[in-house]
């Protein structure tokens, strides 16, 4: 087990397997001025693998895929099994589900224990235009497979941006009364170029308690104190509402995670652009014990809190999370 300077256990790691993405969502890619990866710039199976591997023995316990969407990554499920097999107890991941419909099953025995879905709105004319151009069939599709496949709880994520889907908010968190899905609100971040980012446009996490709260009294369901989400639970309803508040609120103080981009630098805190690099030293055949040792710097440096408030008038410093995967 690993502590950073601030007594907080790190055992957490989410890792960004692709920078390319089917969908091209409003609030997460910008239009223009980005530029994928090269291919050889990506991190490859083996070396992902090899820096989980050495990641577990210090205790890391739970991994996340993230992309771009990471379901474009090919031989996604040799990469799921081989990172299942190095220990990790809670492996899940998150995709915009376009391309989960045929592969939940096999991802749930390759060793994949949970999948979060991201959906914005129920209206099939809404998803096409804040995903540019994205079929909602699809990912109802998805919802559906990832339940009789067992790749569950599914989560559901939803970023309400006024004046774009703030209007379904309440009927995302009804939701809950019959399916037991969890519904995870996250506030929208000042990440991407800044072109749909307005101050104004973020819904707040106490804005969405107020809207949901004709729905009924509001039980605290399993906040351990861990991780990012503070979750509820519609009396009587069969699945959670989750709010996640980066800009409101801080929730640093539980912070247990590094990310690794798909590049290969490993990122203390989503909101900072400082990065490891762990890829060259790999290519230039670093051996376990150093790639450790990046390791261990990756959690020292962590740094105490992020700035978002503080940097929220240019987000532009902050890069896109078409590229990291939230
Ligand atoms: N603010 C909040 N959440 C975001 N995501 C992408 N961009 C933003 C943003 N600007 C979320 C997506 C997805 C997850 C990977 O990150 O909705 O569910």
């Amino acid at each position: 087990m690993i502590k950073d300077s601030y007594n907080r256990r790190i055992d957490y790691l989410r890792i960004s397997i692709t920078d390319k993405c089917n969908l091209k969502c409003v609030y997460c890619t910008p239009s223009k001025g980005l530029r994928n990866f090269a291919d050889a710039e990506i991190m490859t199976d083996g070396e992902i693998v090899r820096f989980v591997r050495i990641a577990h023995k210090h205790g890391l316990r739970k991994v996340r895929i993230t992309g771009g969407e990471p379901l474009l990554r090919k031989n996604i499920l040799d990469l799921i099994s081989a990172i299942k097999q190095t220990g990790i107890h809670d492996l899940s991941l998150t995709t915009n589900g376009i391309l989960l419909p045929e592969l939940a099953g096999e991802l749930k025995n390759a060793g994949l224990a949970r999948v979060n879905i991201s959906l914005d709105t129920m209206d099939a004319e809404r998803y096409r235009a804040i995903t540019k151009g994205g079929d909602i069939r699809r990912v109802l599709a998805a919802i559906s497979e990832a339940e009789r496949a067992g790749l569950s709880p599914v989560k559901i994520n939803v970023v309400p941006i006024r004046g774009i889907n703030d209007d379904e908010i309440l009927s995302f968190a009804a939701l809950t009364l019959e399916k037991d899905y969890h519904i995870r609100f996250i506030e929208f971040m000042p990440v991407s170029s800044g072109e749909t980012w307005q101050k104004e446009k973020c819904v707040s996490a106490a804005e969405i308690m107020e809207i949901i709260s004709p729905l009924g009294s509001l039980e605290s369901y399993e906040f351990k104190g861990k991780g990012p989400s503070r979750n509820y639970r519609i009396k009587g309803a069969k699945g959670v509402i989750g709010i996640i508040s980066p800009v409101s609120d801080h929730f640093c103080g539980f912070c247990n995670r590094l990310r690794l981009t798909s590049n290969g630098k490993i990122r203390p805190c989503l909101f900072s652009k400082v990065e490891i690099d762990i890829k060259t030293p790999m290519r230039n055949g670093a051996s376990d014990d150093e790639i450790e040792e990046l390791f261990l710097k990756a959690v020292k440096i962590k740094p105490e809190r992020h700035l978002i408030k503080e940097n929220m008038d240019s987000p532009d410093r902050i890069n896109p999370m078409s590229k990291i995967g939230g």
